[in-house]
């Protein structure tokens, strides 16, 4: 990630909180056009602040410093009116429920087109109408001519999904975010789900960040990494590098309770142990030492960043030697 040169999105130092509690800290965060990043972690690790803060939908609890730049311009600090011409432009959003993002008393095909007609995309009602009919086409939805005129409730879960997809590409934006985009629906429509979306950004070499907590997902999607816990990026990489040889002992901990890392003989997971401390609960020093099996007194202290600033590495004061995992 350290490489790109001219990002599409570019976080630096990005630091959250509320009057009492850290939510993220030193986050940083870089994708070039048509680069795929997996943000991964557990439930409460931070991923979902991180979306919104890129998205400049913050709630107002909470205070950010550091940046967050989409190409040239500086979105932290931005005010609303000007974030709300980049936002469904520039930078849209897929979340994990279709129907936060839809609204169940306005046919589908005048959610497509307005989406184009609040940013001016189209010249006119004729012409944006028209798009959104290609849109869902590209999103394979069946009969599109006649799914304009239907409503949310009439879809089913993976149709109301790739109509979010169709209004989120709908203006051809530099970074797609989708945040859990497949984890509501069902395992027979999730592949074509992501299909579609890997589809959809490599068509106009969007950027793309991909925040999941499911490991074979990121394998099957991204080509870079981010591994967030308590609100701080970890270890971050090439998904080949980090997933075969993780360092930091979180990585190597999600990746044994996943999928990807089935004990072959037994077919059990294994699960990392305890479970993910609420936000100003994480201990001093290393945030995952309260559950790491191989913390010292050492991990009382901050670990620092090994590796490319601002690119692949990890911080850990115990990291995993570097032999394949195969
Ligand atoms: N507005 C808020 N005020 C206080 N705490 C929050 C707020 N939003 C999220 N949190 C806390 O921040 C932590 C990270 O949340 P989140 O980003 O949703 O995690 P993830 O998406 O990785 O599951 C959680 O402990 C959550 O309870
Ligand atoms: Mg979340």
């Amino acid at each position: 990630m350290s490489t790109v040169v001219d990002p599409v999105l570019r976080v630096r130092d990005l630091t959250i909180r509320t009057r009492s509690v850290e939510l993220l800290r030193g986050v940083d965060l870089t994708i070039g056009r048509g680069e795929r990043v997996g943000l991964i972690g557990e439930s409460g690790s931070g991923k979902s602040i991180t979306s919104l803060a890129i998205m400049g939908l913050l709630p107002d609890n909470v205070q950010a410093t550091g940046s967050v730049r989409l190409g040239e311009r500086e979105l932290l600090g931005t005010p609303e009116r000007e974030l709300a011409r980049v936002r469904g432009r520039d930078v849209a959003m897929v979340f994990q429920e279709p129907m936060t993002a839809l609204n169940p008393t306005m046919r589908i095909g005048d959610q497509v087109a307005e989406a184009m007609l609040i940013h001016h995309t189209q010249p006119s009602r004729a012409a944006a109408a028209d798009r959104a009919i290609e849109l869902l086409e590209a999103v394979r939805l069946p009969d599109p001519k006649a799914l304009v005129r239907a409503y949310p409730h009439q879809l089913s879960g993976g149709q109301r999904q790739r109509v979010v997809l169709a209004i989120a590409l709908a203006n051809d934006p530099a970074l797609l975010i989708c945040d859990e985009p497949t984890t509501a629906l069902d395992v027979t429509v999730q592949q074509l789900v992501l299909d579609l979306l890997v589809r959809g950004v490599e068509e106009r070499d969007a950027a793309m960040l991909f925040i999941t907590h499911d490991l074979a997902v990121v394998a099957n999607v991204c080509e870079q990494v981010a591994v967030m816990y308590g609100g701080r990026i970890v270890e971050a990489g090439p998904v080949n590098e980090v997933f075969r040889r993780p360092r930091h002992r979180y990585t190597q901990g999600l990746l044994a309770a996943s999928d990807l890392a089935v004990d072959p003989h037994s077919g059990q997971l294994r699960a990392i142990a305890g479970s993910v401390p609420a936000a100003g609960r994480f201990p001093e020093g290393c945030v995952f030492r309260s559950r790491c099996w191989k913390a010292t007194d050492q991990c009382r202290a901050e670990p620092p960043w090994t590796g490319a600033p601002h690119g692949p590495g990890y911080a850990c004061w115990h990291p995993a030697q570097s032999e394949v995992i195969t």
